[in-house]
């Protein structure tokens, strides 16, 4: 988290136009990446960035600094985000929105660029129709954002979820066991389902497509008696049973369930475990089966971005940067095929990007 500052205009560029930046909800490799292209795209028209500390939380206590070209140089190598991050509400204010005017002003900022999945994205949404100019920049490791082909974090978490269940694989073979991997994904399956097909699960289970737990347990079943004593199951952290009881969770700033609280890989697993030991068709080795939860959590967010999310977030960045030159609020960047776009925020933020049907069914031929 970053430090609180006391904040006070730069006078030395006191005629210079300037914006703040800011990161907010769950951290996501490539942030960096991101404000280094803003800062540099910005200062090539002169104009000075001031980075906002720990998201809406900074923007409503009017904490942060200004950035400077040398504290960016070279950052996109690096996780995290060096200006913090939180989960900070501010439409759950009433003064809010008049608090984030206010501190726009006194720091003679024209706007923000707001870099942050559907809560951050939302606010922003919201302020500008308060009459705030804004830019948004799609964040999230879940990659359930609209307007956009990809979010910059998704690719390296999936890469590091792979990289678990090929370790998974070797020592669920070893003992012969099932083991059911929790990957992030709120909403959304999509990292699951990558991960998962490139470690070649034997069963993947995201929120898009429920199953029955009689489904879950027949696969393992099957390949048990056909003698594939191991199974690997892959489990967004959001999917839910079809048939199954909801489970009581916490939930943060934006009523999001604290997922990670519900227990869900060790939930399946020792119903799985169960079902199998007092399975009749598996004869005297029932006795013998075991289910091994692993959950995979802030793993899958830590460290550093990939190459590809390290030159995403620097083209949104950019993007971002020139919108702003432009004084072209009120938009999103996002990828298009591999061009950079930008789409009205309003647009953006109103459908959530859901895994569908052909790429699901594509990879259930290995599901057995
Ligand atoms: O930012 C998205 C995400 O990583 C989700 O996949 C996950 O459910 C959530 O954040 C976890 O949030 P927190 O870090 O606040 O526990």
């Amino acid at each position: 988290m970053c430090e609180e500052n006391e904040i006070l205009i730069n006078e030395e560029t006191e005629n210079m136009r300037k914006i703040g930046i800011l990161t907010g909800g769950g951290d996501c490799p490539g942030l960096n990446a991101v404000i280094r292209g803003v800062v540099e795209k910005c200062a090539e028209a002169g104009m000075e960035v001031f980075g906002f500390h720990n998201g809406w939380r900074g923007a409503m206590l009017a904490q942060g600094h200004w950035l400077t070209l040398s504290e960016v140089e070279g950052i996109q190598t690096m996780g995290g985000t060096i200006i913090g991050s939180s989960r900070t509400n501010v439409m759950k204010d009433p003064k809010g929105p008049e608090t984030i005017i206010e501190v726009l002003r006194a720091l003679d900022l024209e706007g923000v660029v707001a870099i942050g999945g559907d809560d951050t994205l939302g606010v922003a949404n919201e302020l500008r129709k308060r009459g705030i100019n804004v830019i948004g920049v799609p964040k999230t490791i879940d990659n359930d954002l609209s307007c956009t082909d990809y979010t910059f974090g998704f690719e390296t978490a999936s890469n590091i979820a792979m990289e678990a269940i090929d370790r998974l694989q070797t020592t669920a073979k070893a003992h012969s066991r099932c083991i059911v991997v929790e990957c992030m994904g709120r909403h959304t399956g999509w990292i699951a389902l990558q991960a998962g097909l490139a470690a070649n699960a034997s069963l993947v289970l995201i929120p898009e497509f429920p199953k029955t737990f009689d489904e879950i347990v027949s696969l393992v079943r099957r390949r048990y008696l056909r003698g594939d004593h191991y199974t690997i199951i892959v489990v967004a952290e959001g999917f839910e049973l079809k048939d199954g009881e909801e489970i009581d969770v916490g939930t943060d700033a934006f009523g999001n369930k604290l997922l990670i609280q519900k227990n869900l890989a060790k939930h399946l697993s020792d119903m799985i475990e169960a079902a199998m030991r007092n399975d009749p068709l598996l004869g005297n080795d029932a006795q013998y089966f075991e289910c091994r939860p692993v959950v995979l959590g802030h793993v899958q967010r830590g460290g550093a971005p990939c190459a590809f999310d390290r030159v995403l977030g620097t083209r949104l960045g950019i993007k971002a940067g020139e919108l702003v030159v432009n004084g072209a609020y009120g938009n999103m960047v996002g990828m298009a095929g591999n061009q950079i776009v930008a789409t009205d925020l309003d647009r953006a933020v109103s459908i959530r990007k859901e895994v569908d049907k052909e790429f699901y069914d594509a990879a259930s031929l290995y599901f057995k």
